[in-house]
């Protein structure tokens, strides 16, 4: 049974700093994806206080709605759509400061005000899913989030 993790940094960079051990030492020795993602959501929600956190997993050539912590969310998005399927059709991480500003942008919840979605590739770099992390407020990601949110998802085994 995990102990409760303890986040004591004010900075965000801190923050990152002390929950990367404690998410290592989650997942450390579990080898079962939707275990390890759903508890990295609930990592990051309560370490961090995100708006949601979750994962889109590529099935049938649309991204379908996996472990994730927040409000209800829409369950399907195709290729190309909103910003989970644009990061998924181009493979790069996006970082959204204003969601309103995004053409195309899915809004699961209206309280979302920015988002950070990084694909999630297998061993023949193919995109087999995103992590998107959403915020209530403006602005929210930069590349420090990209950074250690990518540490993160190196933790966890996808097959
Ligand atoms: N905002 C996302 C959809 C997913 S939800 O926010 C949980 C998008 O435009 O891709």
């Amino acid at each position: 049974m995990a102990d409760d993790l303890i986040i004591t940094a004010s900075t965000k960079e801190e923050k990152y700093k002390q929950l990367l051990p404690q998410i290592e030492a989650l997942l450390n020795g579990e080898d079962d994806a939707v275990a390890n993602m759903a508890n990295v959501c609930a990592a990051l929600k309560y370490g961090l206080n995100f708006f949601w956190v979750g994962f889109y997993l590529v099935k049938n050539n649309q991204l379908v709605l996996g472990p994730f912590q927040g409000p209800v969310a829409c369950t399907r998005i195709n290729n190309g759509r909103g910003v989970c399927g644009a990061a998924w059709q181009k493979a790069h991480t996006l970082i959204v400061p204003n969601v309103d500003e995004f053409e195309g942008h899915i809004a699961c919840s209206s309280l979302t005000k920015s988002e950070i979605v990084i694909p999630i590739f297998n061993k023949n770099n193919t995109v087999i899913g995103v992590l998107d992390v959403d915020s209530d407020e403006l602005n929210s990601f930069n590349d420090v989030d990209e950074h250690y949110l990518k540490q993160i998802l190196d933790l966890i085994l996808f097959k």
